[in-house]
């Protein structure tokens, strides 16, 4: 018998939620990595030669030989006792406030924070604030609740925080507000240390919750980030961190602090997620804690994209033609640039291919299809010799 594809056969029993448009955003951007002939600056992802291969390789024999079996078995939802304990030390050593043994726990990656979250908070119809633009994962995240997404604009300092009390005093009434503080997913910009007082103060004030995203926050350049939301008002504050941009993404491991009041709620919901988190991964966090391998593996990575940084500004000055504006980060993954007036960055995604480079069309980190004058482009991955190249192509297209 003829087995039959036809597209709508199952939309009668897809569930509502499907039908909210989450996009494909992630799977386009993941997308560009099947294309090695790109100079690409499309992906967020970190360069592979951070990856602690031999450490990590090391570690496993080292499980292996001693018969231990945490690294092998599953673990306890909320996280093995010893990784929680090394994560929250760092946490103390890092933001001076160690979270309490009900405060954490180890999450699949950020994203996973995020889902959590959202399934803890968000009801059909709820609000969710987010930056213009924001990460596009957490635009899928809230949408997938079906909840609205609100974005509110952001300058060089990050959210802009007046304008929010704005919208709030207009009578907006978000459960919560998800923020990216350092080195912004796909601004490259930081929230100033003024604008995090007022923000919490804000929090507390109108009732709800800051998701706070520190993704990058270990990835600055030079100087130390500002206080972390979290440490300044851990009462109204959840933070997520990830290990994916500091140690390696294939081990999709991550943390979240906050309120134990909501903490065990996200440790509920995470049971019927993924039950608990790999704990091999969470036995080689431990270890690179403790053994500070962490810190040694951070201070080469932000050399690293440090000098790739400098690489891509100063082809961006040389090369860009008049009209075009960008981001300084400092740290992270990402700069944000706008086109000269009259570029449609939608279109201009499709000739850059042509031209052999990859890049993201801003209008992917906007839910309300804002963004076309913009592009996002990432300098995590790409060899440094190949960023002229891919710099010298784009400018030319525009010019
Ligand atoms: C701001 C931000 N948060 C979270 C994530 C997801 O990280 P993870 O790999 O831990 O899920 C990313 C990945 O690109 C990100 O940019």
């Amino acid at each position: 018998m003829a087995v039959t594809s036809d597209t709508g056969r199952w939309d009668a029993l897809f569930a509502a939620r499907t039908r909210a448009d989450v996009g494909e955003g992630i799977a386009f951007v993941l997308g560009f990595l099947g294309r090695p002939d790109l100079i690409s600056f499309a992906g967020g992802l970190p360069d592979p030669r951070t990856f602690p291969r031999d450490r990590a390789a090391s570690l496993l024999a080292e499980f292996a030989a001693s018969g231990e079996s945490a690294a092998f078995q599953y673990t306890p939802t909320q996280g093995l006792a010893g990784t929680l304990d090394a994560v929250a030390g760092r946490l103390e050593n890092l933001q001076g406030r160690r979270p309490a043994d009900d405060e954490l726990l180890i999450t699949s990656g950020g994203i996973e924070a995020l889902e959590l979250v959202g399934k803890t908070f968000l009801d059909p119809g709820d609000t969710v604030v987010v930056e213009g633009p924001t990460y596009l994962g957490a635009i899928m995240a809230v949408r997938g609740f079906e909840a609205e997404v609100v974005a509110v604009p952001m300058d060089d300092e990050g959210l802009e925080v007046d304008e929010l009390e704005r919208m709030l005093v207009g009578g907006l009434r978000p459960k919560f507000l998800y923020t990216i503080t350092e080195h912004q997913n796909p601004a490259g910009v930081s929230l100033s240390a003024e604008r995090r007082e007022a923000l919490v103060e804000l929090a507390r004030r109108y009732g709800f919750l800051v998701l706070e995203d520190v993704a990058y926050r270990e990835l600055s350049f030079n100087d130390d980030p500002p206080a972390s939301l979290w440490s300044l008002a851990p009462d109204t504050v959840v933070q997520s961190g990830t290990t994916s941009k500091s140690l390696f993404p294939g081990v999709r491991l991550g943390w979240a602090a906050g309120p134990a009041e909501i903490c065990v709620k996200l440790v509920s919901a995470k049971q019927n997620t993924d039950q608990c988190s790999g704990g091999l991964g969470q036995r080689i966090l431990e270890e690179y804690i403790r053994r500070g391998w962490i810190d040694e593996q951070l201070a080469e990575s932000r050399a690293l994209y440090r000098s790739k940084w400098e690489r891509l500004s100063a082809a961006l000055s040389r090369s860009m033609p008049a009209g075009t504006e960008w981001t300084h980060p400092t740290g992270g993954f990402f700069t944000w640039l706008t086109l000269p007036p009259g570029w449609d960055a939608t279109e201009l995604v499709g000739r850059a291919a042509d031209a052999g480079v990859g890049i993201v069309p801003g209008t992917m980190f906007y839910a309300d299809g804002r963004g076309v004058e913009n592009i996002r482009l990432a300098f995590s991955m790409l060899d440094e010799s190949l960023i002229d190249e891919g710099i010298d192509r784009l400018a030319s297209l525009l010019s």
